[in-house]
């Protein structure tokens, strides 16, 4: 049987929204809800502490790398003092081509979401 950790209700995971569940990360970016694996991968920060921006990417909540949730996939590298390494940022996304955040299955019952 496939472990699932229960969200909390649906109802609650508005646009905007994200929350730690377990492993993931989970919340809804432009409407449509997402759970990718909650460590960041450049410093490993908690991605369930981040926010969704505007173009409904997951944004890092320490360095602001930006995560394209439906694949995984680091869209936008470390920001800050990051910024300014040279190749910083174009290594992390190559990165995550290969080693994008894992993806979780979220399922509603009865109102509630789980993930697994
Ligand atoms: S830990 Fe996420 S961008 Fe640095």
């Amino acid at each position: 049987m496939t472990h699932e950790v229960e969200v909390g209700p649906a109802a609650e995971l508005v646009p905007g929204t994200i929350r730690g569940a377990g492993r993931y990360a989970v919340g809804n970016s432009a409407g449509e809800p997402f759970a990718v694996t909650r460590r960041c991968r450049h410093l490993g920060a908690d991605l369930a502490g981040g926010s969704i921006d505007g173009d409904g990417c997951l944004v890092c909540p320490w360095h602001g790398a930006n995560y394209d949730v439906a694949s995984g996939r680091m869209t936008r590298g470390p920001q800050g003092i990051f910024a300014k390494v040279p190749g910083l940022g174009a290594g992390f996304k190559l990165l995550t081509r290969i080693l994008p955040l894992g993806r979780g299955a979220l399922v509603e019952r009865d109102g509630t979401m789980f993930v697994r």
